[in-house]
């Protein structure tokens, strides 16, 4: 699934072509991990920005490469493989962090899967242009039903198409300065966006009392 027009590509067609000539499909799964399973379609090789829906809280920046245990040791070889020359090994504290959260990524994937879905019907249903693979009238819905796994919807992000960058900006501003509701950000994948409201106030509450105490003990 592309960033950020959501096309949806035809896995087993492209593996086929891929194959046919000898090479290997790489496939970027991360804006629907679970959802899809690369693998199953003829992918050889997938890889997940675990910064996203993995981590789930914004926290961790990582990647990861899945493919046969040939190929990954290939790439860990000690003279020859690009993982050992070039250096991108996990952090190993970061690493143990990211299996605690993966038992409940199917959960969590579910749910962004479900709210997605939702807000993407209610905005529809209120005339705005709505882009989301999980519905009929996406160009690629069909293809997708035919690739998912059973009980993780179509993925968690949708697009609102407001036709001009200032009107898209306009509604960026108020939803994070007024509504408070959902945040310009770099990333995705978080935990609800409502929360977001819950912790802007919780920090502005401590930002505040902080600087009570600082002016208090310039004071005394
Ligand atoms: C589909 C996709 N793959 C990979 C990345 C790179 O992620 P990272 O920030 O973990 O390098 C992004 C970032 O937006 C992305 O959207």
């Amino acid at each position: 699934m592309s960033n950020p027009t959501l096309v949806v590509a035809d896995l087993p067609k492209l593996a086929a072509l891929a194959h046919r000539y000898g090479a290997r499909m790489v496939v970027d799964n991360t804006f629907c991990p679970l959802v899809v399973s690369p693998a199953l379609h003829g992918a050889d090789v997938v890889i997940h920005s675990l910064t996203k829906f993995v981590s789930g809280a914004s926290d961790i920046i990582g990647g990861a490469i899945c493919s046969s245990r040939e190929f990954i040791a290939h790439l860990m070889d000690v003279n020859e493989g690009a993982l050992m020359l070039l250096g991108p090994t996990m952090d190993p504290r970061i690493a143990f962090d990211l299996t605690l959260r993966l038992p409940h990524l199917g959960l969590r994937v579910a749910e962004h899967s479900r709210r997605a879905l939702l807000f993407a019907e209610r905005l529809r249903a209120r005339g705005q242009k709505v882009i989301y693979p999980g519905m009929p009238d996406h160009p690629q819905h069909e293809l997708l039903a035919t690739l998912v796994n059973d009980g993780f919807g179509y993925g968690g992000i949708f697009d609102l198409d407001l036709g001009t960058a200032e009107r898209a900006n306009e509604l960026m501003e108020l939803l994070q300065n007024r509504d408070r509701f959902g945040f310009i950000a770099v990333s995705l994948g978080y935990f609800d966006t409502p929360d977001v409201l819950f912790r802007q106030q919780h920090l502005e509450r401590a930002l505040r009392a902080r600087n009570r105490r600082s002016l208090a003990s310039r004071r005394g």
